[in-house]
């Protein structure tokens, strides 16, 4: 096993809202990256995925609060640190963070490369400009970005050449972890497949050391990260391989999710994706019983009054229902 870049147990944050009401939006949930490896999360939109992005960073501002659980970096311990130290020694240099419709949010009158020179002052302000300017062509270079982008301003690029430009902006100063929210959600499926590739790039040369990638199309990860997990209000519902996951989904969530779906070519969106019946429910008031059961139509009484635990079946697989692996098969077979 390499060594673990990214360890989260049992986090636990909330949102108070300006009616003091409280939104369990991460609830209990745990993770680990290695080194050199990939994780995908997926889950339908309002289930979570952006405030676990934001928790895992362990950079809480109001009206995301922190609850419980712990958050290690290479095994420093973040979960403790104040939003002002999470900035200074964490952002950039141990996690990258691309924010969902990160390339709408560039200053359009600023150059890119005073973006660059920003977010490496940020972290030493004593390189010289000379010194950014040729370790940012040469970054630009190996991920196959043209030199003249530097020069250029936001408006003047495409979308999928804003969002590339984004993610190496972010992972200039090479971070252990890169987290990106939906980065090639708002895309056409050329400008996808580049944003694809240049994050696995960023992997295989060594510019991040691990990464995890939000969607809120499962389909989508397939043959781009090494695992996923598939989010439902605000838990992990079931983890596993890619492979697992696409071809044999073991909790009903998954299996719908998947439903009859062709796996397309990694990282495009060119599936129809099959919609569930019904909504998740209201994290203010999360039900007791099983979250999905409303919406499950294999659910039993039983479902709808205890909530499932997640069952680890091994090799790094674990589901949350309670149906055992042999009642799944049994109800998938009938289908
Ligand atoms: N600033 C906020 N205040 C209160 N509730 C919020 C806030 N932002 C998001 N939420 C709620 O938290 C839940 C999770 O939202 P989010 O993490 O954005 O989901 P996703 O990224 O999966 O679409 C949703 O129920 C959403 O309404
Ligand atoms: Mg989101």
């Amino acid at each position: 096993m390499g060594k673990i870049m990214l360890d989260v147990k049992d986090l636990k944050t909330k949102y108070v809202t300006r009616f003091k009401e409280d939104v369990y939006a991460v609830d209990g949930v745990s993770l680990q990256i290695e080194e050199g490896k990939s994780l995908g999360i997926a889950g339908e939109s309002g289930c979570g995925k952006s405030t676990l992005a934001l928790s895992l960073m362990g950079y809480y501002f109001a009206p995301l609060h922190y609850m419980s659980g712990s958050i290690e970096v290479d095994g420093r311990n973040i979960s403790n640190m104040t939003p002002d130290q999470v900035r200074k020694s964490i952002l950039g240099t141990e996690i990258a963070y691309i924010p969902q419709a990160a390339m709408n949010a560039l200053n359009p009158t600023q150059k890119i490369i005073r973006f660059l020179e920003d977010v490496i002052h940020a972290h030493d302000p004593k390189v010289s400009k000379k010194d950014i300017y040729d370790m940012a062509k040469e970054r630009f270079e190996i991920l196959g970005l043209p030199e003249s982008v530097l020069q250029k301003h936001a408006v003047e690029l495409s979308g999928g050449m804003k969002q590339r430009t984004v993610i190496a902006i972010s992972t200039i100063l090479s971070p252990k972890v890169l987290i990106a929210d939906e980065p090639s959600s708002a895309l056409d499926v050329t400008s996808q497949k580049m944003v694809i590739k240049m994050m696995r790039d960023l992997m295989e040369k060594g510019f991040i050391k691990s990464m995890i990638f939000i969607t809120h199309e499962l389909p989508l990860l397939y043959n781009v990260t090494d695992d996923i997990m598939v989010m439902y209000a605000g838990q992990i519902v079931e983890k596993g391989t890619a492979k697992e996951m696409v071809f044999d989904s073991l909790h009903p969530y998954t299996y719908g999710l998947m439903g009859s779906i062709i796996v397309p070519e990694a990282g495009t969106r060119d599936v129809k994706l099959t919609a569930i019946p019904g909504t998740p429910p209201n994290l203010k008031r999360p039900p007791a019983g099983c979250r999905f059961a409303d919406r499950c139509k294999y659910a039993t009484p039983e479902c709808k009054a205890f909530a499932p635990a997640m069952k680890d079946i091994g090799g790094g697989r674990a589901y949350r229902c309670s149906m055992s692996l042999e009642q799944l098969k049994e109800v998938y077979g009938r289908d």
